[in-house]
């Protein structure tokens, strides 16, 4: 493989570095792509993805999923900043009936885990046969839920990332690769 070659940008007043390459995210997508093709053999799952930062995630990730299987979307507040302040808003979007279907939750990114444990307790109520939750990224060390989170990407440190749909006050979501952030006291 060629080595991965570092790259720095400016978003707003902030430095990013190259930390994640499209390859390795696709790599790893496809890997679990396949772990939901053999668990979820002869079912006909409905994806969920949570907008806007799991638009890139989720169209690779269905791409590699060869189940009769749905997609949908939804939305919740914005995220304002490099800092979540868990002001959550209503659930938008979702228009299918899931009443006794196998719910997959697409997200990005879990942090504190305050949005994905807000959509699912939603969701339940809703009455689905399962829900599972796929995120591409987890901070373990901020995530304070006790959620079983059945697929994830990268495990990664608290430090705020962008590209790939994630955003730094609405820029960034166009990158291919992940970047981090270099000030340290942005988490
Ligand atoms: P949580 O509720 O603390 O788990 O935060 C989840 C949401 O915060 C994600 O869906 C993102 O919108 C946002 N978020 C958390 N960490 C980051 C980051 O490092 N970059 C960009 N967005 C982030
Ligand atoms: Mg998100």
């Amino acid at each position: 493989m060629a080595p991965e070659i570092s790259h720095i940008i400016k978003i707003h007043d902030q430095e990013f570095e190259t930390y994640i390459h499209y390859e390795s995210i696709l790599e790893r997508t496809n890997e679990i792509a396949n772990r939901i093709n053999a668990d979820y053999a002869g079912k006909s799952p409905l994806f969920i993805g949570v907008l806007n930062g799991v638009f890139m995630f989720a169209a690779d990730l269905l791409k590699g999923i060869n189940l009769k299987a749905e997609i949908s979307f939804i939305k919740l507040s914005s995220y304002q900043g490099a800092r979540s302040d868990g002001d959550i808003q209503e659930l938008i979007g979702l228009k299918e009936n899931i009443k006794d279907l196998d719910i997959i939750i697409i997200e990005d990114i879990i942090d504190t885990g305050e949005t994905i444990s807000h959509i699912i307790k939603k969701l339940k109520q809703l009455g689905p046969a399962s829900l599972e939750t796929v995120t591409l990224l987890l901070k373990p060390e901020v995530f304070n839920k006790n959620i079983p989170l059945k697929y994830v990407g990268f495990k990664i440190p608290h430090k705020f990332v962008i590209g790939y749909g994630l955003d730094y006050n609405g820029l960034g979501r166009n990158l291919k690769d992940i970047y981090q952030i270099k000030d340290a006291r942005y988490q």
